[in-house]
């Protein structure tokens, strides 16, 4: 990969931040954009903007292509079946939310097990939360070892109480750790479960084949993988969405409307009520060429090599407490470019805006995710550096230096 010349797509990363270059380590909060994308959707409104699907004029006709075409292009990077598996949503959350409340209506009853594990995400949480209320059915939480890695064993002994789904994140934002997903998908069906795959950290930097996974469903979001936001996708298998009753009605995801009922149009449109994010599909689907043009192998690669590197490096400085897999137990299977860190006597707050300070952006917070980060790492935040296909082994050594910057400023000696 010539990580030099993919930065030369990335206009923002010639800019400067308190007069120092951009070092943008926030890639795991929403990705920059590369020129292939932002000229698609500004050719888009230049040149054919027009609404989809029902037009009979040229620019209508080029403007449905492209949008189902960028359903297409997903579809073939996830290796699923068509177009007809790939739902446009907002974002990942959107996506959860829509099995929750379209799938997970019809089948979760009153005292059913939803198996969910310690490390995910709000979005991966709460919508089960709210159904869980409506149903009275009940949420369990895979543990984990070590605050870092799933512990098979209990999933094991959880998947006695018989989940009649298993939703998991396929790489946490928080820990970095890349749960081993067929292993996952496998034991549920053969106990009975339906999957779902939060894949928001995954699908935009690593291969990931949703046949080979055999997982029912998978969600994720374009504004994390080079694309533009107010778009993701809910893949799912085409007999589950055949069956699921429509969430949102309107336009567009109607085949006919009488004055006292109506019949669905096709998937994956029963989905998509009125006028879709047109310029966000045609957008994505500049980002998924881009992003296969150089391949996701050689993405996953390079993002581990500035991962292990980072991991040695924070290590050697000695007073950096690494949340999630360290150096000396990470690899190309377990570990991916999300780094949580903890340093003693300096609030992750106070490390990012001196990190700021310095041009370097990366994240303090819960993330999103507080139980894990509250009760599980039990710190009340953690600072979070993530890598993308554009960073570079000189932002970490900038990074690193950055944290000299933070004793110097705290006046604090570790
Ligand atoms: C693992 C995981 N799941 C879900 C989400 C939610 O993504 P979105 O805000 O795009 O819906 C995120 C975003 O950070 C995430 O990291």
């Amino acid at each position: 990969m010539d990580v030099k010349n993919v930065r030369k797509d990335f206009p923002i990363l010639s800019t400067k931040r308190n007069n120092k270059p951009l070092v943008y380590l926030d890639s795991a909060a929403t990705s920059q954009k590369p020129n292939q994308v932002i000229d698609a959707i500004s050719t888009y409104y230049k040149t054919y903007n027009a609404n989809i699907h029902r037009g009979l004029y040229e620019i209508s006709i080029k403007a449905t292509e492209a949008y189902t075409e960028s359903k297409e292009k997903v579809a073939r990077l996830i290796n699923a079946n068509s177009y007809r598996n790939i739902v446009y949503c907002k974002n990942t959350t959107e996506a959860i939310n829509l099995v929750a409340l379209s799938w997970a209506e019809s089948n979760i009853r009153e005292n059913d097990h939803i198996l969910l594990t310690k490390m995910e995400h709000h979005s991966n949480m709460v919508p089960w939360q709210l159904l869980a209320k409506r149903k009275k059915a009940i949420i369990d939480y895979v543990n984990l070892i070590d605050s870092s890695i799933l512990n098979i064993d209990d999933y094991k002994e959880k998947l006695n109480l018989n989940p009649k789904l298993v939703s998991f994140s396929h790489v946490s934002n928080v820990l970095g750790t890349i749960n081993n997903a067929q292993e996952i998908t496998n034991l549920a069906h053969k106990n009975g479960a339906k999957v779902l795959i939060d894949a928001a950290q995954s699908v935009p930097h690593m291969p990931v084949d949703v046949k080979k996974l055999d997982c029912d469903f998978m969600a994720f979001s374009s504004h994390k993988m080079l694309g533009p936001s107010g778009i993701g996708v809910l893949y799912g298998k085409e007999d589950l969405l055949e069956e699921m009753p429509p969430i949102f009605g309107g336009g567009d995801m109607i085949r006919s409307v009488d004055f006292s009922e109506s019949t669905w149009n096709e998937l994956p449109w029963k989905f998509e009520a009125g006028t879709s994010n047109i310029e966000g599909g045609i957008g994505f689907g500049a980002a998924i060429d881009y992003l296969q043009n150089i391949g996701m192998s050689n993405i996953h690669q390079h993002e581990i090599e500035l991962t292990q590197y980072a991991l040695k490096r924070m290590s050697e400085l000695g007073y950096i407490k690494v949340h999630g897999l360290g150096i000396d137990k990470s690899s190309d299977n377990n570990r991916s470019g999300v780094i949580s860190f903890t340093m003693d006597k300096a609030h992750p707050h106070d490390i990012a805006s001196i990190f700021d300070s310095q041009g370097i952006a990366i994240r303090a917070g819960h993330h999103c995710a507080m139980p894990l980060v509250n009760k599980v790492i039990m710190e009340p935040a953690v600072a979070r550096a993530s890598f993308y296909l554009y960073n570079t082994k000189e932002e970490i050594d900038q990074m690193i230096n950055a944290f000299e910057k933070v004793k110097s400023i705290l006046k604090i000696q570790l």
